[in-house]
């Protein structure tokens, strides 16, 4: 059976709550928080006291109101990126301490996929928090899109994974990543 030392355990949990957190931000911005439709609830209640706005100011103030919310999704973002650097450091000092159980091989070879497509949201977010992509800006936005909802889908198959391995032959298994023990 593998075992988490605590450190790995922290790291895991910081790593979930980030990961929630950066698809919480996602959903708001692309729903309820959206600039054109915050612009567009304004602009109508301005609109209706006599103050007519055109529909580029509209989403100006809609990108205002949206702004202290996507701060989330930088800080997050930071946030999962350092927690990356921590974690190449521990797989570096003690390995990836995955073990030799055969049906879970595919499963470490997900994982150790996760890690590489995290580097690439973390340097493609930082790339285009300091504007720093030039003409390939939309390239570099559509690669952190998409390759941002494989993540949400990664954590989606993760959790269901994980319950079915519990209830199958790791039984204990949450337990050990919240306790170190059955
Ligand atoms: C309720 C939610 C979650 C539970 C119960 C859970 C549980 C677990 C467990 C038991 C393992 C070890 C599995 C094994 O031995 O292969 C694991 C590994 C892992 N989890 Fe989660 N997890 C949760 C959420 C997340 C989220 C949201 C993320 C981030 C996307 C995440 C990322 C990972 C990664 C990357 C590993 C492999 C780490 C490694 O060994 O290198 N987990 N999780
Ligand atoms: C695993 C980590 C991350 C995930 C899953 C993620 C996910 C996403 C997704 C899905 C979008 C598109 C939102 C939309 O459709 O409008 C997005 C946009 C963005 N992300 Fe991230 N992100 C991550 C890390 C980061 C980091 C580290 C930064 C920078 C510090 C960052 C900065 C940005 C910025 C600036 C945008 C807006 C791009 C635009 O204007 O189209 N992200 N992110």
């Amino acid at each position: 059976m593998r075992q988490f030392p605590p450190l790995y355990r922290i790291w895991h949990w910081l790593q979930a709550v980030a990961m929630f957190g950066l698809f919480v931000t996602v959903v708001l911005r692309t729903t309820v928080m959206h600039k054109e439709q915050i612009g567009g609830i304004v602009q109508s209640k301005l609109a209706e006291i006599g103050t007519v706005i055109s529909d580029e100011q509209a989403v100006l103030i809609g990108k205002a109101v949206r702004a202290p919310m996507w701060d989330w999704h930088i800080y997050l973002g930071i946030a999962v990126a350092v927690l990356l650097v921590a974690r190449i450091l521990m797989v570096l000092k003690n390995g990836f301490g995955f073990d030799d159980n055969p049906a879970m091989q595919k499963v470490y070879g997900l994982y150790k996929l996760f890690y590489g497509v995290l580097a690439v949201m973390s340097i493609s977010g930082l790339v285009l928090y300091w504007k720093l992509a030039g003409e390939s800006k939309e390239i570099v936005e559509s690669v952190h899109m998409y390759l941002g909802w494989g993540l949400f889908g990664f954590m989606a198959i993760h959790i269901v994974g994980v319950v079915l391995a519990e209830k199958s032959d790791q039984c204990g298994l949450v337990s050990r990543m919240i306790n170190g023990r059955d």
